[in-house]
């Protein structure tokens, strides 16, 4: 139920920090270390490359997933969409490790998929909200998100709980090689749901922003570099499902390779500056379309070096930002909808659970 909520998305964005805090908890053995089901990470460990297979937002958490499994824990990644992969399969290596990543568990997309590769008798992991669901069945194992019933159609808490739980199994499976990992995940991730926490309590700011750069626009750039850049994916994907503003996110580095010829006078080019190893790129890229009339909106977060910043979050582990910094782009989102009059929870077009090819 939604309460006093106007709207099931803005009670799923709200109740985001205490999924971060349910997931350490039911990832956490006896001794309060983080654990994953022994077979989970033989199957991990036995693998020579990960598949991640995928669809929106779901894909989204995947280029995320893919930079803990190669950054964290080692292993070779590659991340597809489940529509295109079913019939246009690449050159598989030796050991692959398939794994879906679905809210739903129902996504007939990514269920033939499945099917075809289970075919193939190579093992499979389903990433999903919904014990019981045909990918979970289906596949060999299954690790659960833990967010709760996600009711509007516009994925938000499921796609943290997909990010939390993908850092989780690369962080377990590192530690269970001995690799050297110099963090410890349960604690930044406690640092992560309070963060989140003050974003969420700090509405007004992202309804103000969201007025500003969004109320009127036709259209709308998200971009960003490295682990941005896969949040600036969904941050453009969340936009155009509910506010049906075209939005696109881009590598900050590509906008010269062409996009940049649609900057026009006043349009809005949401910018996320919270990787240091990129953070003058990308405020390079900032500047280039504010010379061409771009209306930009910087958000970054403390402890990196600030310059017109328009929001700053507060610091997080470096690769847990996208943890934090998809929660603005959620509520700068439901804000634009909502100027716009439309229908939030159930937006045109779309299901929440699209279970035909
Ligand atoms: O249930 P799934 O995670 O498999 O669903 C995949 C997509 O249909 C879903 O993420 C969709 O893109 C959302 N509406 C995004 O907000």
């Amino acid at each position: 139920e939604k309460g006093t909520y106007p709207h099931y998305m803005l009670k799923e964005i709200d109740e985001q920090p205490s999924v971060v805090r349910k997931i350490i908890q039911a990832y956490e053995n006896e001794q309060g270390e983080l654990a994953i089901d022994p077979a989970i990470a033989e199957a991990l460990h036995e693998a020579d490359r990960l598949y991640i297979i995928a669809a929106g937002t779901s894909y989204h958490a995947g280029l995320v997933g893919k930079e803990y499994f190669e950054k964290i824990a080692r292993i070779p990644v590659e991340v597809h969409i489940s529509s295109e992969f079913g019939y246009n399969m690449p050159l598989l290596s030796e050991k692959p490790l398939f794994i879906f990543i679905t809210q739903s568990g129902e996504t007939a997309d990514s269920r033939q998929v499945l099917v075809k590769i289970k075919e193939l008798g190579y093992p499979t992991l389903t990433i999903t909200n919904v014990p019981g669901s045909t990918l979970s069945r289906e596949a060999d194992y299954t690790m659960l998100l833990h967010a709760g019933p996600e009711i509007a159609v516009a994925s938000t808490k499921a796609y943290v709980a997909q990010v939390a739980v993908l850092a989780i199994a690369a962080y377990v499976e590192a530690k269970s090689q001995r690799i050297e990992v110099n963090f410890d995940l349960k604690k930044e991730l406690a640092i992560v749901a309070n963060a989140i926490q003050s974003i969420v309590d700090s509405k007004e700011v992202f309804e103000i922003a969201s007025k500003d750069y969004l109320s009127t626009t036709r259209n709308a750039f998200f971009i960003g570099r490295n682990i941005d850049y896969c949040v600036s994916v969904e941050g453009a994907l969340k936009l155009k499902e509910i506010s049906y503003i075209q939005a696109e996110g881009f590598a900050g580095g590509e906008l010269k390779h062409g996009t940049i010829a649609l900057i026009e006078e006043g349009t809005p080019v949401i910018a996320l500056v919270t990787q240091k190893s990129v953070s003058l790129n990308i405020r390079g890229n900032v500047k280039e379309v504010t010379a061409r009339g771009a209306n930009p909106c910087i958000i970054s977060m403390e402890g990196m070096e600030q310059d017109g910043d328009a929001i700053v979050l507060p610091q997080v582990h470096p690769l847990l930002t996208p943890l934090m910094s998809v929660v603005p782009l959620q509520l700068i989102s439901y804000y634009a909808a909502l100027y716009r009059g439309c229908d939030v929870d159930k937006p045109r077009n779309l299901a929440k659970s699209v279970t035909v090819e």
